[in-house]
C-alpha cells in the first residue's frame, strides 16, 4: 500500500493502516543497519534538505542517516547558518531552497503549523521533524516500532506517558498514535504541566504517579522543557523529581515485563534516575536506532514506494 499523502505533518493525519504500512517497512529496512555496506540505492538521485531552526540531535543525524542509507542526496542547514538570522522570512527562505528542486524539506521549526504553510508552496514533500508543541510524527512512530518489537502488538498496551505534558509535541503525536492503534493512554504529571483538553486526544488524565504506573506495560518519561517554561511550572526541580521522577520504586508498581522509554535528551536526576535509564528495562538506546529504520520507511513511502516492495528495495533475498 502506497502513502495517501505526499507529506507527512503530524499523526493527526495518518490512518491506522498507514501507521502499520510505515512500521512494517521500517522493519525491513532495519536489517540494513547491520549490514558491512549500508546502503541501498531505493532514493538514488533524490535530494533532500534537512532545514533544522531548533536544535536537535538524535532526528538531526537519524534523518541524514536513513537519508544516506537510501542513496540520497542530502544537505543540512540550520537557522544560525542562514540568512533567517538576517530577517529573511521562513517562506522566503523555503521558496529559495524550492527553486534548487529538491525532492524532500525535513524541517524541525518552533512555530506549530510552520509545515501546513510549507505544504502550500512546496513542491517538494514536507516532513515534520518536530514543530513547537504540536507534533513529531517520527518519534511516535519509532517509539510505536520500540514497543511493537518488544510486546509484538500496540493493542491493549498500558502506556504512561510521565512529566512535562504541556510543552511535549512527543506527548501529542504518541498519544494519537497509540490510542489509534488500541493502547491505553495515561498523560501523568502535574497539574500545571497537564494541558487543558489533552483527554480530546484519547489519553486519561492522573497527576499521581504512583496510581498511575500501576500495572502499566511501558512507562514513557517526558524531559522538563526548561527552555519553554517561562513561568515556574514547578516549586523546584528537586521538589519535581521527588514527586514525579522515575526511580526503581515507582517502576515496581509496573508490569515485571515492562519497558522504560525517553525520547531524549534526558535530565538525569529530574525526571529519571539514571540508573534506570543505563538499566535493562530501559529501550531507550533501541528508540535511536529505531529511529533510522523508521525515517528511511517514511522518506521510501512517501516517494511512491509500497510496503510491498520495500523488501526488494534492500536487496534482501537476491
Ligand atoms: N527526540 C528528539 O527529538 O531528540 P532531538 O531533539 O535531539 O532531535
Amino acid at each position: 500500500m502506497k502513502l495517501r499523502s505526499r507529506h507527512l505533518l503530524g499523526i493527526a493525519e495518518l490512518e491506522p493502516d498507514e501507521i502499520v504500512a510505515i512500521l512494517d517497512t521500517a522493519e525491513s529496512f532495519a536489517e540494513v543497519g547491520g549490514r558491512e555496506i549500508k546502503k541501498v540505492p531505493a532514493l538514488r538521485g533524490r535530494t533532500v534538505i534537512n532545514f533544522f531552526v531548533e536544535p536537535s540531535t538524535r532526528t538531526r543525524t537519524s534523518f541524514e542517516v536513513a537519508e544516506k542509507r537510501l542513496s540520497a542526496d542530502t544537505l543540512g542547514i540550520t537557522a544560525a547558518a542562514s540568512s533567517l538570522v538576517k530577517g529573511e522570512t521562513l517562506l522566503d527562505t523555503v521558496r529559495n531552497l524550492e527553486a534548487m528542486s529538491p525532492d524532500f524539506i525535513v524541517m524541525r521549526h518552533p512555530e506549530p503549523g510552520a509545515h501546513e504553510l510549507l505544504t502550500r508552496i512546496c513542491r517538494s514533500s514536507v516532513i515534520n521533524a518536530g514543530d513547537g508543541g504540536h507534533e513529531h510524527p517520527t518519534q511516535a512512530l519509532l517509539d510505536a516500532m520500540t514497543m511493537r518489537q518488544r510486546f509484538g502488538r500496540l493493542s491493549g498496551l498500558k502506556v504512561v506517558i510521565l512529566g512535562d505534558i504541556k510543552h511535549s509535541r512527543v506527548a501529542r503525536s504518541n498519544i494519537q498514535l497509540l490510542t489509534k492503534m488500541g493502547s491505553t493512554v495515561v498523560a501523568c504529571g502535574p497539574p500545571t504541566l497537564i494541558p487543558v483538553g489533552i483527554e480530546k486526544l484519547g489519553a486519561k488524565v492522573s497527576y499521581h504517579p504512583d496510581a498511575a504506573i500501576e500495572d502499566a506495560d511501558v512507562v514513557m518519561v517526558l524531559r522538563m522543557q526548561l527552555e519553554r517554561m517561562k513561568t515556574g511550572y514547578v516549586p523546584s526541580l528537586r521538589e519535581y523529581a521527588r514527586l514525579y521522577a522515575l526511580t526503581p520504586e515507582r517502576l515496581e508498581r509496573a508490569r515485571p515485563e515492562a519497558i522504560v522509554m525517553h525520547p531524549g535528551p534526558m535530565n538525569r536526576g529530574v525526571e529519571i534516575d539514571g540508573g534506570l535509564a543505563d538499566g535493562p528495562r530501559s529501550v531507550i538506546l533501541d528508540q535511536v536506532t529505531n529511529g533510522v529504520a523508521v525515517r528511511m520507511a517514511v522518506l521510501y513511502l512517501l516517494a511512491g514506494g509500497e510496503r510491498e516492495d520495500a523488501v526488494a528495495a534492500t536487496g534482501a533475498g537476491r
